[in-house]
């Protein structure tokens, strides 16, 4: 089957159709554009992928000016790395200038430089399977461009290198070339695998930064199967660059097994709940906790993650002990509406002990879609003053429904009357 047929087969038309208008954008400007990239890997692996990266031998920047005006699409122009982020529905598509780099320090960013040769783009990037182009301009539809044999590479299952520097230029690679190992179910090519090896016995990912090594980690949990790869890292002195505690892992690997089905459990209960916050403070309680706080302000991640993550292994450390000692619904669910979400699931993941994971499950099959019926404005209509009198009106109805007792809106009304005196 030819690549066009492919992609007609595995994408919906829109897919096909934006390529071949992109491809006709640029050659009106007088560019060859291509597809390069995961979507072209995925696409000789036959599945999808919507995040698409178009190269062209030229300034990106007007290309994509120009694209987001005929697709009438919002368009994010990043003049600086001549590269942009055009949204349409259901796709992203990335575009860049063909490159080239210079790696004068290991471990750190690249020098770039613009190039017109497509070749010197594709030797710039990590892995044989990764250098692999599609044009799509209109004089060579769905042709491609495959200088380094990434066809064959995938065909043998294997993941290679481009030449034997390339660890050392970029040591998160190291990272990157088990996550696609994995997730393909390939093999490091025996060359690629004694460099692997050879990297790592020279500490090449000391070079890198917490940050990017904190990508790479996040990635990890991003993947269908996050443990198997984590184990992976750990098993290749990967994860102990991160912090040197990552040398072993104190949580069971059950645990992290269990945490995408916890955090689907919790979001029926939990909108907020966040599967990325929760894989980190799992990972997180394998450190001691004084240094949590500054790995997690080297990570990188977003401030809204880290604040969440913080405060999960904050009440990770109090919370099971105040549990252990809530004798009513009421204290149950004070106990834990008080701490993040997040720490509920660390909860149910670390805990097998019945007098915890009852309460645990009570709180989030019963206790937590309790609330009360009236609402704030309900109170200050009825003559309440706005202050911490209205928190402890709410407190006390939801102590008396918590623990069993029927009331309706009027009661709670009552309530309230009673409580405030008026
Ligand atoms: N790349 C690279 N070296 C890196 C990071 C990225 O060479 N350290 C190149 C690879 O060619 C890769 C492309 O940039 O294909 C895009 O990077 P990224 O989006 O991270 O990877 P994908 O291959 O798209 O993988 P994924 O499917 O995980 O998104």
């Amino acid at each position: 089957m030819s690549l066009t047929e492919t992609i007609q087969q595995i994408y919906p038309d829109e897919v096909y159709n934006t390529l071949v208008q992109i491809g006709q954008i640029a050659h009106r400007l007088g560019l060859k554009a291509y597809a390069v990239g995961g979507f072209v890997r995925d696409l000789l692996l036959q599945t999808t992928n919507f995040d698409i990266d178009i190269m062209v031998n030229g300034d990106a920047i007007p290309f994509a000016t120009q694209a987001a005006k005929e697709f009438n699409a919002e368009c994010k122009l990043i003049d600086r790395f001549h590269t942009a982020h055009m949204y349409l529905p259901g796709m992203t598509v990335d575009f860049s200038s063909a490159r080239k780099e210079i790696y004068e320090q290991p471990g750190a960013l690249p020098t770039v430089s613009l190039s017109s040769n497509i070749t010197d783009d594709l030797h710039r990037r990590d892995f044989t399977i990764n250098a692999i182009a599609l044009s799509i301009s209109p004089d060579k539809p769905f042709e491609l461009v495959d200088p380094f044999g990434g066809a064959r590479d995938i065909e043998r299952k294997q993941i290679k290198i481009l030449h034997a520097k390339s660890f050392e230029d970029d040591p998160t690679r190291l990272y990157r070339a088990l996550r696609f190992a994995d997730r393909f179910n390939f093999n490091l090519e025996p060359t690629t695998e004694d460099l692997f090896d050879t990297a790592i016995a020279m500490n090449a990912p000391a070079t890198v930064s917490p940050k990017r090594i904190a990508a790479e980690i996040d990635k990890c949990f991003q993947e269908k199967r996050p443990l198997t790869l984590l184990n992976k890292y750990q098993s290749a002195g990967l994860l102990s660059f991160f912090h040197k505690s990552f040398t072993r892992l104190k949580r069971p690997a059950f645990s992290f097994c269990m945490v995408k089905a916890v955090a689907t459990r919790l979001s029926f209960k939990f909108k907020n709940i966040s599967e990325n916050a929760l894989f980190w403070s799992l990972l997180l309680l394998s450190i001691p906790p004084m240094e949590a706080q500054p790995l997690l302000n080297a990570s990188g991640l977003p401030h809204s993650i880290t604040n969440t993550i913080w405060n999960t292994l904050t009440s990770f450390a109090s919370v099971p002990q105040k549990l252990i000692a809530a004798n009513d619904k009421f204290s149950i669910y004070k106990t834990l509406s008080e701490a993040t979400p997040e720490t509920t699931g660390l909860m149910l993941l670390c805990f097998k002990q019945p007098e915890i994971t009852s309460k645990l499950n009570t709180y989030v099959n019963e206790l937590s879609k309790i609330k009360p019926a009236i609402s704030g404005d309900d109170l200050i209509e009825i003559g309440i003053a706005p202050g911490p009198q209205i928190r402890d009106i709410f407190e006390q109805i939801l102590r008396q429904k918590l623990n069993g007792i029927e009331m309706t809106r009027k009661d709670e009304l009552d309530l309230a009357r009673r409580i405030s005196g008026i």
